[in-house]
């Protein structure tokens, strides 16, 4: 039910009335009033020092409080204070509360942001039911490095698809402000490019790729009307984001028109002296205000410096107002003033589950399927399931998953068993899944010698992702090889299920399964929708959000790359191994590869089988109006050529192959999923507008005129393509900028 979302833009009346009742209060705030405003605090429970602390006004907002009544106890505190100013609860609600969904990065896999949007509606429900009204999410970090441990919790490496999926949270998340939660995006910007994959460490990335890639989904997620946001820890292009000016005023604020309030990541002001930015705590707390940082997440640096500061500085009273103001219109615009703040109606669980369920099954992605082994036909065989992972309701949770009942999350085995009608046999084969053989590996390969079927469920545990859980390889941990080894050599058909919380390396088992069903951590709902895939209740719909890369050393490897001077040319590039010994400086061509593996990604981002097969044909493309008015249409006709109904996701790239600034070989630009009956055909179009086409040169965003490229089908590799030309009479003005200035 859909009342009025919160946000700035969308209802100037709400906007007014929120900022007339914040300059109210202000006027009415001593010091330490205002102080406390900008201060958050983390802890389990309503103690006594923290009931003293929000009753006093020295607190305005807290975190990690999950028990409903703890929550009234203190919202009652905050009521009664002088002001009676209500407080801010967060918690990292990132992909669900009791009922899990998908990780974030599984979630981007369904390509379907309604459901997205739907199941954010329900679960941000069901925690602000609870006396919770903030979440920190969603995360919006574009990421190329699956090293890195919190690619889970972003929507992979994609700008345009981060950007979709930005707007579903936020809608969903934000509903209505009485049932929802606040919308945090975070990380601003660019920790997703953290060098080497290692949390925390250090980002360089150019004003070019800041504005095309990594702000894109932030601006999203403000027009969809997030109105917090935090950013990042890390330190890009030489200042932490905490402390950022640059970043949170001339970027945030004066570029992408940010309104609301800046929340710190947590301790990320304490730790501004840390990397070396700040002389101490003083001086850090100086530099939070200077950059615009309204709350500070668990370092208490502003309730011990502000006062000092603002003594010393008349300036730093002005920037506090002007910083307790937007906390107190936040406040409002997130309907907390409003008498039934914390009293929601808790969503019923099998709507959850039902919904996080469906996201679960869009998606997993089929990576391969020899001869048609899936779906499995005959439910009266006999079927052996091994594997670390094939009965761990917990683990398939992923990342941020701490308020889960794992009551409510069923496993592989347990689905499977539920709906096998032969003989099934069950053997762990390794404890977990970084653990060493100790003769499970023998017994899970004698009982897939006595079976039909094989179902191998291998990949991480939840704890090997998520935040400051790197990675320095992608391989599967532990002796799973080895477990993969000998049950590929006893099994009749093998089909092998990986429940990750990142892109992995699979070229063995890609070789040695008869099929391959890839899920990022699904969730609650993890086993209902795998068993419903394998045994063809289900058609697998998911799409890979990221690249999966042979090796770990071709990482960063995405679609959107740059072409170079000297791209790889196919069946002339020459292997390591193929090297005549003594062979000279250039004999093997200069061109742009690794001596030691195929220069092409195991699977390319967009990528995902189906029981079914898509044809493409009659695609064109028109164009109308002139500037901002000027429309794109593109229109591919999709038909299901198989014998069972299937989804499929039709994605459009734009390749722009000339321009002052090298562009991206290709870039996503719009995609549509599509349910197709067996032989329906479906007319899809998709309608674009000249921002489509513009980008960003560090300076301003551009459409230059010329040539453009458009190409239709599956996945980032798809070959049907069309030609479009633009004038520049046809651009206008606006977006034309100084065509002859060299870059
Ligand atoms: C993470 C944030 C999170 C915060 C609060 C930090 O360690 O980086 O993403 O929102 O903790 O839990």
């Amino acid at each position: 039910m859909r009342r009025h979302a919160i946000s700035k833009g969308h209802d100037p009346a709400r906007y007014s009335a929120a900022e007339a009742w914040a300059r109210d209060v202000l006027a009415k705030m001593t010091l330490a009033e205002k102080i406390g405003q900008l201060n958050q605090v983390s802890e389990d429970s309503a103690s006594a020092v923290l009931m003293d602390a929000v009753a006093a006004g020295r607190v305005g907002s807290v975190l990690n409080v999950v028990d409903p009544s703890e929550i009234a106890v203190l919202q009652a505190a905050a009521s009664e204070s002088r002001l009676g100013i209500p407080l801010l609860v967060g918690r990292d609600v990132v992909h669900g509360f009791e009922v899990m969904a998908p990780i974030p990065l599984g979630l981007a896999a369904t390509w379907n942001p309604a459901k997205v949007e739907q199941f954010c509606t329900l679960t941000a429900a069901a925690a602000r039911s609870r006396g919770i009204n903030w979440t920190f999410a969603p995360m919006l970090d574009v990421c190329r490095d699956p090293r890195w441990g919190r690619i889970a919790e972003g929507f992979g490496e994609d700008a345009r698809l981060t950007s979709v999926m930005a707007e579903a949270f936020v809608r969903g998340l934000q509903a209505s402000p009485e049932d929802s939660l606040l919308a945090c995006p975070k990380h601003f910007a660019g920790y997703g490019a953290s060098e080497s994959g290692l949390d925390y460490n250090r980002t360089y990335i150019s004003d070019i790729e800041l504005f095309n890639v990594y702000f894109p989904p932030f601006a999203a997620a403000f027009d969809a009307g997030a109105i917090t946001v935090m950013p990042s820890f890390s330190d890009v292009n030489g200042q932490p984001g905490a402390g950022n000016r640059r970043l949170l005023k001339t970027f945030l604020r004066d570029r992408l028109g940010f309104r609301g309030l800046v929340v710190s990541d947590w301790a990320a002001l304490a730790e501004l002296p840390v990397h070396g930015v700040a002389e101490d705590g003083k001086e850090a707390a100086q530099l939070g205000l200077n950059a615009g940082v309204h709350i500070d997440m668990m370092s208490g640096l502003y309730e011990r410096f502000v006062s000092e500061l603002v003594d010393e500085g008349p300036e730093n009273l002005e920037q506090l107002d002007a910083l307790v103001l937007e906390i107190l219109i936040v406040k409002h615009l997130a309907g907390l003033l409003e008498p039934n703040a914390t009293k929601s109606a808790e969503p019923v669980i099998d709507d959850l589950l039902h919904s996080a369920t469906e996201l679960a099954s869009e998606s997993c992605i089929l990576l391969t399927n020899e001869g048609g082994t899936l779906p499995i036909m005959n439910r009266n065989d006999s079927l052996a399931v091994i594997g670390p992972l094939a009965d761990q309701r917990e683990e398939q949770l992923g990342t941020w998953s701490f308020d889960a009942d794992p009551q409510l999350s069923g496993s592989i085995l347990k689905a499977l068993k539920a709906r096998w009608q032969g003989s099934l046999m069950y053997s762990v084969g390794l404890s977990h899944s970084r653990g060493m053989d100790e003769g499970g590996i023998e017994e899970a390969s004698s009982i897939a010698a006595k079976a039909t079927q094989t179902v191998l469920v291998l990949g991480e545990e939840a704890i090997l992702s998520g935040e400051a859980h790197c990675r320095s390889r992608l391989d599967l941990p532990g002796d799973q090889l080895r477990l993969l080894d000998a049950v590929a050599d006893a099994a009749e058909k093998l089909i092998v299920v990986i429940l990750a919380g990142r892109p992995l390396e699979l070229a063995d088992v890609v070789e040695r399964a008869d099929a391959v069903l890839f899920c990022f951590h699904p969730g609650s709902g993890t086993g209902p929708a795998v068993a419903d895939l394998l045994l063809g209740d289900a058609n697998p719909s998911g799409r890979l959000p990221v690249t999966l890369p042979r090796r770990v050393g071709q990482v960063p490897i995405y679609y959107g790359r740059g072409n170079t001077g000297r791209p790889p040319l196919k069946g002339e590039v020459q292997f390591l191994d193929d090297i005549p010994v003594g062979a000279k400086q250039y004999s093997t061509g200069n061109t742009s590869y690794h001596l030691d593996v195929d220069p092409s990604p195991l699977f390319p981002f967009g990528f995902g089988k189906s029981y079914t097969d898509f044809r493409y044909d009659r695609l064109t493309v028109s164009v109308a109006g002139v500037g901002q008015t000027l429309t794109i249409s593109i229109e591919v006709r999709v038909t299901n050529v198989g014998d069972r109904y299937g989804l499929e996701t039709v994605q459009l790239y734009l390749r722009d192959p000339v321009a002052r600034v090298a562009r991206p070989v290709r870039e996503l630009k719009a995609f549509e999923k599509v349910m197709l009956a067996p032989e329906e055909s479906r007319r899809v179009e998709f309608k674009l507008s000249i921002q489509d086409l513009a980008y960003h040169d560090g300076r301003s965003w551009f459409v230059e005129p010329g040539r453009f490229e458009w190409f239709v089908g599956s996945d980032s590799t798809a070959r049907m393509s069309c030609r479009m030309d633009l004038d520049a009479s046809q651009i206008g003005d606006e977006l034309l900028g100084h065509q002859n200035a060299s870059y």
